[in-house]
């Protein structure tokens, strides 16, 4: 009978993300999506432009893929903090693999200064016990703990997704990330599907990188849709809620399954350890077999939370969906597309990074139009997003001001 669950669930998730599937971007029905692609938006400007070029304070590129952007606190300068936009994202540079972790700060929006690379992969091996910046973050650490250290920040691996906390009970700032990379077993660069987790006493950094884990599993009493690997973290994102619990969301189980696992206090690992977690109380499995991943969760006005996915056509923009529940770790229901205007059967040609709230209480959505060809030139499209008839809606603007 489980087996039989098993197939049924695989064979709808097959159809499930075929349906949402697009293997072409709709430059020629959708011109409009594409209208800023020759535009360069530069700090000083006073409008949005989702999907042209855009460069910092000092005329560079921006560099923060996969990213997050939020008002919080950062250093003052005189031992104090003040608050300010943080975008933290990939640095793209340099392809796919060995990607560094960027900050960016911003008083309004579209003006950003870049605070370089707070997470650095590894140039080489040595470099561990050699150069001055990896020997003062992990020349204490033992040599068990410094040869895991490599293979995170092993220049062939990859860092992904990076979100990071303020956290206010320690009073420093953590790092999430998705860690992976391929194995002995396994040339496929995605084979070892773990959550890393780094520290700093500053946005500015330099993090250091504490572990990578995998996370929680599915019961036993539950049809795991890729029992062979148990604890998967891949795609993921971080949300802390108004009463400062924070959580973790990702894609498990091989991309097909979404979970949101409860994180501790300093929110530097699981709240219950994955043996002993209980679904429910400590972590849920949404939609068991749904094929999402790229996860951006916020709570409404309603105090609901919505949650938003892409399905897994790697860099190629799909249909998204959200589902919401008034209890995070509670059921969950299907809303569908939350795009309404047209181009909205590939998200506007983007995938979903992050959802998050302006100052004055606003939400925009932040998404990622990658350019499979050149991974550093792949832009950024921000939306406006709002909450309607209870559900979460994202329409397509060509030019405009986050408020
Ligand atoms: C889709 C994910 O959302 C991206 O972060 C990246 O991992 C690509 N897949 C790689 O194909």
């Amino acid at each position: 009978m489980k087996r039989c669950v098993l197939i049924i669930s695989i064979i709808s998730s097959v159809i499930g993300s075929a349906i949402g599937f697009i293997s072409e971007r709709p430059r020629h029905t959708t011109p409009a999506l594409y209208a800023n692609e020759g535009s360069v938006m530069k700090a000083g400007d006073s409008m949005l432009l989702p999907g042209a070029s855009w460069t910092d304070t000092d005329g560079n590129m921006i560099q923060a893929h996969g990213g997050q952007v939020q008002y919080m606190p950062v250093p003052d300068g005189r031992c104090g903090k003040k608050y300010a936009y943080v975008w933290v994202g990939e640095n793209k540079t340099w392809g796919h693999t060995g990607d560094p972790v960027s900050v960016y700060t911003s008083e309004d929006l579209i003006s950003w200064e870049c605070h370089g690379d707070v997470l650095r992969p590894l140039p080489d091996e040595a470099a561990m016990d050699t150069d001055p910046y990896f020997v003062s973050l992990y020349g204490e650490d033992t040599a068990d703990k410094k040869a895991e250290i490599r293979g995170i920040l092993s220049p062939g691996g990859i860092i992904e997704r990076p979100k990071m906390l303020y956290n206010e009970k320690n009073d420093n700032y953590v790092l999430w990330f998705h860690s992976d990379g391929s194995t002995e077993k396994n040339e496929y660069l995605y084979d070892i599907g773990m959550a890393g987790v780094a520290v700093s006493d500053s946005p500015y950094g330099p993090f250091k990188v504490l572990g990578r884990y995998r996370l929680n599993r599915c019961p036993d009493d539950q049809i795991d849709c890729f029992p062979d690997s148990k604890g998967e973290a891949r795609d993921m994102n971080l949300f802390q809620d108004t009463d400062g619990t924070a959580y973790i969301v990702y894609t498990s189980e091989n991309n097909k399954t979404i979970y949101i696992s409860r994180l501790n206090e300093d929110y530097t690992y699981l709240s219950e350890d994955p043996m002993t977690a209980a679904e429910g109380e400590d972590f849920v499995r949404i939609f068991p077999g749904a094929m999402r991943e790229a996860p951006a969760l916020t709570k409404g006005d309603d105090g609901r939370y919505y949650l938003m996915t892409s399905s897994t056509t790697g860099w190629m923009s799909n249909q998204a969906r959200v589902w919401s529940a008034d209890q995070i770790l509670g059921r969950w229901r299907n809303d569908g597309n939350p795009c309404i205007d047209a181009g909205a059967s590939v998200t506007y040609d983007t995938q979903s990074t992050c959802l998050f709230r302006t100052k004055e209480g606003s939400l925009v959505y932040m998404g990622d139009r990658w350019s499979m060809s050149d991974l550093a030139d792949s832009r950024y499209v921000w939306l406006p997003a709002e909450f309607s008839d209870g559900k979460l809606k994202i329409r397509w603007e060509g030019s405009w001001k986050p408020e």
